[in-house]
């Protein structure tokens, strides 16, 4: 049975680098029935629609999401970053946000498990007398116990099919509550996996060992806005951000997960044929892991690392990516 793929191209590079990872899937002869959105900062301009209840629902029934990127200069910053992606990440709830290093030329070979669904992204706060001299904006992070233990079970797990090594990143020394209630959730759950060895590092400490010690890392955990954070700086110590890709996952799989290059829709770039696909592709293989796939999934990986497709150029990249991939 083909899997039923909702592919949303968005704007900028998105809809270009997402053809070269439909390419390579097809070429990995794995079967899928797409299904296209229109969405993303260029329709909102044309007729104002976002994300329409109707589609989340349909939605509900698809196996996999694949997303280009979305965002547009022209739009004001959050309508689209809120009210499309974060509302894709919190109403399916895809808690878990996916992202591996792994960048053969170096020691670097680790995953970050970013909470996705909460802290200073769960939007609560507000103005108060907003215009004024006086005015007051606050922006709250919100942690439940609920939230933080599935993301940590979720490293745990994944841990212990690696090196069974994970750190947990937070600023417990200043972020006395969530820091604290992270801490003692991942102290908790580390009863139950006395065959991971753990390990503590403040955020600010983690982006020195990013840059100058990065084989220390195995499996990262951490909140939504470090491991954002984080993630930037990880696809830039592993070989930039046109190859780091990222999987928005519902683990309980009440719902589709979500797939996604960590780059955005580089406007400046758009429509030149210029944009690294790679990290569309791999974003790609993540997805078919997530369905069970893993021989494909495996064989796109091993493709994307040979030197051999090292070009210059969207396609160009992408079919030498899909010609090794075949054999
Ligand atoms: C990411 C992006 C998003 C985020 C933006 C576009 C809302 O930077 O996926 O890392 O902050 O999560
Ligand atoms: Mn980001």
């Amino acid at each position: 049975m083909a899997h039923r793929i909702g592919v949303i191209g968005g704007d900028g590079i998105g809809p270009e680098v997402l053809a070269e990872g439909l390419k390579v899937i097809a070429a990995a002869g794995v079967a899928i029935d797409t299904v296209d959105y229109d969405l993303g900062g260029s329709r909102y301009l044309r007729d104002g629609v976002v994300l329409p209840d109707e589609v989340l629902d349909e939605w509900r029934d698809l196996d996999a999401l694949f997303l280009g990127a979305v965002g547009t200069p022209e739009v004001p910053p959050g309508v689209i970053e809120r009210g499309l992606l974060l509302k894709m990440r919190f109403d399916l709830d895809l808690y878990v946000n996916l992202r591996p290093f792994l960048y053969p030329p170096s020691d670097i070979d680790f995953m970050v498990v970013r909470e996705n669904t909460e802290g200073t992204y769960a939007g609560e706060g507000g103005f108060l007398r907003k215009g004024t001299p006086n005015e007051v904006a606050t922006q709250g992070s919100v942690n439940t116990r609920m939230g933080v233990e599935r993301a940590i079970r979720f490293a745990f797990d994944l841990a212990r099919g690696r090196r069974s090594h994970l750190t947990l990143v937070h600023k417990t020394n200043v972020l006395t509550f969530s820091g604290d209630l992270w801490e003692r959730t991942f102290n908790e759950v580390a009863l139950e996996y006395p065959d991971v060895e753990t390990a503590y590092n403040h955020v600010d400490a983690a982006c020195i060992y990013f840059v100058d010690s990065p084989d220390r890392y195995d499996v990262i955990v951490t909140d939504n806005l470090f491991g954002d954070i984080l993630t930037d700086l990880g696809g830039a110590v592993s070989g930039g951000i046109g190859i780091a890709s990222s999987a928005n996952l519902n683990p309980a799989r009440t719902g589709p997960s979500m797939f996604e290059p960590v780059h955005g829709s580089a406007p400046d770039i758009a429509g030149k044929g210029l944009a690294n696909p790679t990290a569309a592709i791999l974003s790609g293989a993540m997805m078919l892991d997530f369905l069970g796939e893993g021989g494909a999934a495996d064989r796109i990986r091993a493709a994307c690392a040979d030197p051999d497709t090292q070009l210059e150029g969207t396609a160009a990249i992408g079919d030498a990516i899909a010609v090794r991939v075949q054999g």
